[in-house]
């Protein structure tokens, strides 16, 4: 399973560059407007630079003229960007033509099973299911992740699966279990996954054992 992280954030992309697993970048409005970032442009080509996986950037346009258009200028920014388009009517069509050009679109606002099977034959690369989401208003988000695996099994799609408003270790695991293809994590996520109070009780036992036996072999001072 490939991990991306779900920020505009590039002290969280770096952190998570170095511990080995960032196998890409999601933004969105949302996240760049937390940055207070209103042109994405340069911060994409920042977070381009820290890794080769593709990173997400959304159009703001809504007719399909328009979205290809953001989409085309977004695309020059770096080989590795992905133009993430919303799952309407018009993004499905800008969504094709620009799949029939080789370009790598993830349509996003992904909340049923059967948006993602029009995204898959769209020609989407990535589909961005939203979990949490789904969560917030009594559904269960990460059923529609597992009918998506279904779908695509059937039919063997190549659209691959990104797992999208990830709120807890708990979508992740249960994403694992289904055989997504990606995560998309927010950076406070993948620190919950690194934790468990039995690794931190088990290193502090450790730590003071280790200090005990020093203190019996330690010879005495001699003056
Ligand atoms: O990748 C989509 C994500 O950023 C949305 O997350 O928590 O705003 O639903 P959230």
């Amino acid at each position: 399973m490939k991990f991306f992280l779900d920020t505009a954030n590039i002290d969280e992309i770096k952190a998570c560059a170095s511990f080995g697993f960032l196998d890409g970048v999601t933004t969105n409005p949302s996240l760049m407007a937390r940055e207070g970032i209103a042109n994405q442009r340069n911060r994409i080509l920042e977070i381009c630079s820290i890794t080769d996986g593709p990173v997400s950037a959304e159009v703001l346009a809504t007719d399909t003229e328009g979205m290809i258009e953001e989409a085309q200028s977004l695309f020059e920014i770096a080989g590795n960007v992905a133009v993430k388009i919303p799952l309407t009517m018009p993004g499905l069509a800008a969504t094709r033509a620009l799949a029939d050009s080789g370009k790598a679109v993830n349509l996003t606002l992904v909340f049923s099973p059967l948006q993602a099977l029009l995204a898959a034959k769209a020609g989407a690369a990535f589909v961005s299911p939203f979990v949490g989401r789904l969560d917030d208003v009594g559904e269960d988000g990460m059923q529609l992740v597992e009918d998506i695996v279904s779908i695509y099994t059937n039919y063997a799609f190549e659209t691959e699966v990104i797992v999208a408003s990830i709120r807890s270790p708990q979508h992740v695991l249960r994403a694992a279990l289904a055989g997504v293809d990606i995560c998309t994590v927010p950076f406070k996520v993948i620190e919950q996954l690194a934790q468990h109070p039995l690794t931190d009780k088990g290193l502090a036992a450790f730590l003071e054992d280790h200090r005990k036996a020093s203190a019996k072999s330690t010879p005495p001072s001699q003056h």
